[in-house]
C-alpha cells in the first residue's frame, strides 16, 4: 500500500518526508493556493527538491486538450519526465490522457466522483485514478462502494493502473478507502500526525514511560 501526502507547504513537507512511510506527493492549484503568495515555478521546484525518490503528482490547469499537452510538457520540462501529470477526468482530459500515454508520460486521473469516469481513465491507460472521497460522501455518493467496482474492474481487466483515494476529511474515510481496496492513498500530513498523537496512544506511552522508570530504575 502507497502513502502520499496532499499539501503544497513546504515545512509540512520536510516533517512528513522525515517521519512517514510516503511513495509519493500530490497537489492541485486550491492546494497551491493556500501557500500564496509564491513564485509557481519555484514553489513546484521547492516541493520537488524536498521529495527525491517520491512520486511527485501535479495537477494540469488547462480546460482543453491542446493546452493540457502543452502544459504536461512544460511541467515534464520544469521539474522532470518522471512526474505524474494529474489530468481531470474530463472530456477533454481522458483526450488528452490517451495522447499523453501514447508520448509515454505519467498519468494520474483526476477529480474522479463516478465509477465510470475512473473505468474511462482506465481504458485510457491512466496509471493512477483519484476519487474524491469526501467530495463524493458530501454528495451521497458511496466512495466505498465505488473503490470496491473500480478495484475489481482493474483486477478482472488485468490493468495495472492504481485506485489513489483522495479528498480525506477524517481518518475514517481514509481507512474504509483501503479497506474498499485503494493501492493508495493522499492525506494531509496532519490529519495522519492527529492519529498518532491522540490522547488514547500518548497517554498509554506516558503510562508505559512511567512504569519503565520504575522497572529500570531510570
Ligand atoms: O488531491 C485533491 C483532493 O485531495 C481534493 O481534496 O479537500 O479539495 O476535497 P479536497
Amino acid at each position: 500500500m502507497e502513502w502520499m501526502i496532499d499539501t503544497a507547504n513546504l515545512n509540512a513537507i520536510k516533517e512528513a518526508v522525515d517521519m512517514l512511510p510516503l511513495s509519493g506527493i500530490t497537489t492541485n492549484p486550491s492546494i497551491l493556493k493556500a501557500e500564496l503568495p509564491f513564485d509557481y515555478e519555484t514553489q513546484l521546484k521547492a516541493i520537488r527538491a524536498l521529495t527525491p525518490g517520491l512520486t511527485m503528482h501535479v495537477q494540469l490547469g488547462s480546460e482543453d486538450c491542446e493546452g493540457m499537452l502543452e502544459e504536461a510538457a512544460y511541467l515534464q520540462n520544469l521539474l522532470g519526465q518522471d512526474i505524474y501529470v494529474k489530468v481531470p477526468t474530463t472530456e477533454a482530459g481522458v483526450k488528452a490522457m490517451r495522447r499523453l500515454k501514447d508520448r509515454g508520460v505519467n498519468v494520474t486521473a483526476t477529480a474522479i466522483y463516478y465509477p465510470l469516469q475512473a473505468m474511462l481513465a482506465v481504458s485510457a491507460g491512466a496509471d493512477y485514478l483519484a476519487p474524491y472521497c469526501n467530495r463524493m460522501e458530501q454528495n451521497e455518493i458511496d466512495f466505498g462502494k465505488a473503490i470496491e467496482q473500480i478495484r475489481d474492474m482493474i483486477d478482472l481487466g488485468g490493468y495495472e493502473a492504481k485506485i489513489l483515494g483522495a479528498s480525506f476529511k477524517n481518518a475514517g474515510q481514509v481507512v474504509r478507502a483501503i479497506d474498499s481496496g485503494a493501492h493508495a492513498v493522499t492525506v494531509q500530513p496532519a490529519m495522519l500526525r492527529s492519529v498518532l498523537k491522540s490522547a488514547l496512544v500518548t497517554d498509554a506511552v506516558a503510562a508505559f514511560t512511567k512504569d519503565y522508570a520504575l522497572v529500570t530504575g531510570k
